[in-house]
């Protein structure tokens, strides 16, 4: 079986891939996009990270299209992508796992005033505050997928009060009335695009705090700024922004207010994820069944 493997890697990144791909595969072939080019009809799926657009035109035997991202919103915008072959996202869960570390983490230290504690430490200061149990802090996490539902169950297992929402469910505005941190693990699709904006920061209870871990384009950024300056906002803590990197002079940096994470919540792990891909490879082959498949209507 004849498999493309492209994207926005660097040569470290794509070796690594390839290793912990044809370990888990060994009797399939991995073609750069100029091999593929040379045989297009032979090339029976792609594994792709984010490919320039037009990359999978032409292979008239493609049948899975597998993202070694978990967020395929940036697949999903090429529009040059060829309409027929299912598209699958990335499930892994190493990648799962450490999300979940990653929102606990932004929790945990939000609760105990860890954040401002390390800038009592670079002013010198020595002040404790009032410490209050984690079932007094309301947590509310967007997204119930995979991700969404691993951190939920993780940071609920420390006793807080954890709610949850998705986009086609219950209202919203009730739901951020009453969080003290808002957890943000949604797809980005072009309903959530901006959800995190001056409405959605005024519902929130005076105080609050925001963790997007999801993708840079759900947030408002001045929005998100004014709120945090007017002091309506505790904190933020943001691993992913609208451009990345994040831009030497973007305000977020040195916003005493603000932890900035280089989109580092969670990487996927290559030998987890390889074996995912790869069950999905065989499926494909097989006239077998493919797991986390993108609704292409919805955009996830
Ligand atoms: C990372 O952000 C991913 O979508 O895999």
């Amino acid at each position: 079986m004849k498999v493309l493997l492209c994207g926005d890697f660097t040569a470290d990144e794509r070796s690594d891939w390839l290793q912990a791909l044809s370990a888990a595969m060994p009797e399939a072939q991995w073609l750069d996009l100029e091999a593929a080019r040379q045989a297009p009809a032979s090339v029976m799926a792609a594994v792709v990270a984010n490919p320039p657009p037009g990359s999978l035109l032409g292979l008239p035997a493609l049948r899975l299209i597998q993202s070694l991202w978990a967020g395929v919103d940036r697949l999903m915008a090429d529009a040059t992508l060829p309409a027929g072959v299912p598209v699958a996202r990335m499930v892994d869960p190493a990648m799962n796992a450490a999300m979940a570390q990653t929102a606990l983490w932004a929790v945990l230290s939000l609760h105990r005033g860890f954040f401002a504690y390390a800038r009592r430490q670079r002013e010198g200061q020595w002040l404790q505050h009032v410490q209050r149990r984690a079932d007094e802090v309301r947590v509310l996490v967007l997204g119930q997928g995979q991700m969404g539902r691993t951190a939920a169950q993780c940071i609920e297992q420390q006793g807080y009060a954890v709610s949850t929402w998705r986009r086609n469910g219950t209202p919203l505005q009730p739901l951020l009335s009453k969080a003290d941190i808002v957890l943000n693990l949604l797809p980005l699709t072009e309903q959530t695009r901006g959800l995190l904006d001056r409405d959605f920061f005024a519902a929130l209870p005076p105080k609050a705090s925001v963790v997007n871990l999801a993708r840079g384009a759900h947030v408002v950024d001045a929005d998100l700024l004014a709120a945090l300056d007017s002091g309506h906002l505790r904190h933020a803590v943001l691993d992913v922004f609208h451009v990345e990197p994040l831009p030497a002079d973007h305000r977020y940096w040195q916003h005493p207010r603000v932890t900035v994470l280089p989109h580092a919540a969670a990487s996927t792990d290559a030998r987890s994820a390889a074996a995912v891909a790869v069950a999905n490879l065989r499926a494909a082959r097989d006239g077998g069944e493919l797991m986390h498949r993108v609704e292409r209507e919805r955009g996830y």
